[in-house]
């Protein structure tokens, strides 16, 4: 990055130079270089357009677009000089244009200003952005999707408030966390049909008296709409907040999700077996095998709510319509997806090979009464009201942990103790696959509807 001073393309009314702080401290090209391609893509319709409507010549335009192409090219070979001096992306590419072609190339930015050209830009990355992290979406449903086929007759304890509460599924805790993440991706869907929107064509902000053609524009850019009104278009940001929002709600889900892993992962629990490769080591402790991949996501969920709550907070007291502030968008923007993509790529793979341990799974689940509920709901169906059988049972639980018994082990006199209408049908009852085959209302923990699941889901992963 050069940062000698240039003569600014805004230069003409200023009598000196600009002071080196401030031309450090204005500058974004250091981060909105990456716009590169969508910016050179937006430049490149936006001369069609001026050709078509005959601002341009047709000799000025294939100049036009052979200048833009080289730089391209350039870019991605690492052979271009990024100046500080020129600002930013646009500025960097629009005057390395002039350099190469001469006259076409100042005419580029007729009926444009960089305050529409940059809210395109943006709008066409994240677009792109927004389809990558969906399919990233959908490997991480694969992996989830592949967990609970591969042991669809493991049960473990389901807990509330982090008590062992009912046996359920290993397959329906899996699928628990695919339907969060197929609503992020719906969420990501709804998103992008307000980012596609072309809001180039708005100009500085009042639109333009130039005779210009935005529908050909959008049309190119594979913009579904063109924006309605000016002034919105150029300051309007809510579209990445939006974006954050999604985001934010992902990493919430993924780090829900490593906070399950690391409980299972740890010795007391020992649920689960992470690969080798998704663990780290300790300096001082030969013994450790950590979930950092886990504890980093859960940590850095945090910084993509920071970048919500930040661009909320930039947007909130601007008047209209574009302002400066509005820079502060994209290093938010980006880290944001930058943090959510390797966090999504990296907890798919972490998951697609972690191994559960069935023996240590089982063990636990004694330990939990897990099927009080079932004894309650077996003597409500015998006619006591709920409330008088959850009781009772109380009492039976009280029982089993003064005599270390899980409710299975006691035997029908002892149970009878307890309420006469107890006969020897409650066993099946109170044993774990009893349990969780009794839950059979839709969205419940049976296996036959994990089976049905697993069978919806497969078709929905072959459509995605
Ligand atoms: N780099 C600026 C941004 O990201 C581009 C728009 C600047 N417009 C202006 N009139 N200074 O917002």
């Amino acid at each position: 990055m050069s940062s000698n001073s240039t003569k600014k393309p805004w230069g003409g009314r200023f009598k000196e130079q600009t002071a080196p702080i401030v031309e450090r401290f204005t500058s974004s090209v250091e981060f909105d270089n990456r716009l590169y391609r969508h910016d050179i893509q937006g430049s490149i319709a936006h001369a069609r357009m001026l050709a078509r409507v005959g601002i341009l010549k047709e000799s000025e335009m294939n100049a036009i677009l052979q200048g833009l192409t080289s730089i391209l090219h350039d870019i991605e070979q690492n052979n271009f000089e990024w100046k500080q001096s020129l600002e930013d992306v646009h500025m960097n590419i629009e005057r390395e244009l002039a350099n190469r072609i001469g006259e076409p190339g100042k005419r580029l930015h007729t009926a444009r200003s960089r305050n529409d050209q940059v809210a395109t830009d943006v709008r066409m990355y994240l677009r792109d952005e927004i389809d990558r992290i969906s399919a990233l979406l959908t490997d991480m449903q694969r992996s989830l999707y592949h967990q609970a086929e591969r042991y669809p007759n493991l049960i473990m304890p389901g807990y509330t408030h982090l008590q062992p509460a009912q046996p359920v599924l290993w397959g329906h805790h899996m699928l628990a966390y695919y339907e969060m993440f197929k609503r992020d991706r719906e969420r990501l869907a709804d998103v992008r049909k307000r980012v596609n929107i072309l809001p180039l064509g708005s100009a500085a902000l009042a639109g333009t008296g130039f005779p210009i053609d935005r529908h050909f524009v959008a049309e190119q850019l594979g913009f579904e709409a063109v924006s309605r009104n000016s002034m919105d278009a150029v300051s309007d940001r809510d579209f990445i907040v939006e974006f954050l929002g999604a985001a934010s709600l992902i990493m919430v889900h993924l780090s829900r999700l490593s906070e399950d892993i690391i409980l299972w992962n740890s010795s007391e629990f020992g649920f689960v077996e992470l690969p080798d490769g998704f663990c780290t080591g300790s300096s001082i402790m030969p013994q450790k095998k950590n979930p950092d991949v886990c504890e980093l996501t859960r940590g850095k969920s945090g910084r993509v709510f920071g970048h919500l709550m930040a661009m909320l907070t930039i947007l909130k007291g601007l008047p209209m319509t574009y302002n400066r502030d509005l820079q502060e968008d994209k290093e938010a923007l980006f880290d944001a997806i930058d943090t959510v993509t390797i966090s999504l790529a990296v907890m798919a793979a972490m998951v697609e090979h972690m191994r559960p341990r069935p023996e240590h799974i089982q063990q636990s689940l004694p330990r939990g009464l897990l099927t009080a509920t079932d004894l309650a709901d077996y003597l409500t169906r015998k006619g006591l009201p709920f409330r008088e059988a959850h009781e009772v049972v109380g009492r039976i639980v009280a029982w089993c942990i003064e005599n270390k018994k899980d409710l299975a082990e006691m035997t029908l006199t002892d149970l009878k103790t307890h309420h006469p209408l107890i006969e020897e049908d409650i066993f099946p009852l109170l044993t774990y696959a009893g349990s969780v085959a009794s839950r059979t209302s839709y969205g419940g923990t049976a296996q036959q509807n994990l089976l049905d699941m697993l069978k919806t889901i497969a078709c929905e992963l072959e459509k995605s």
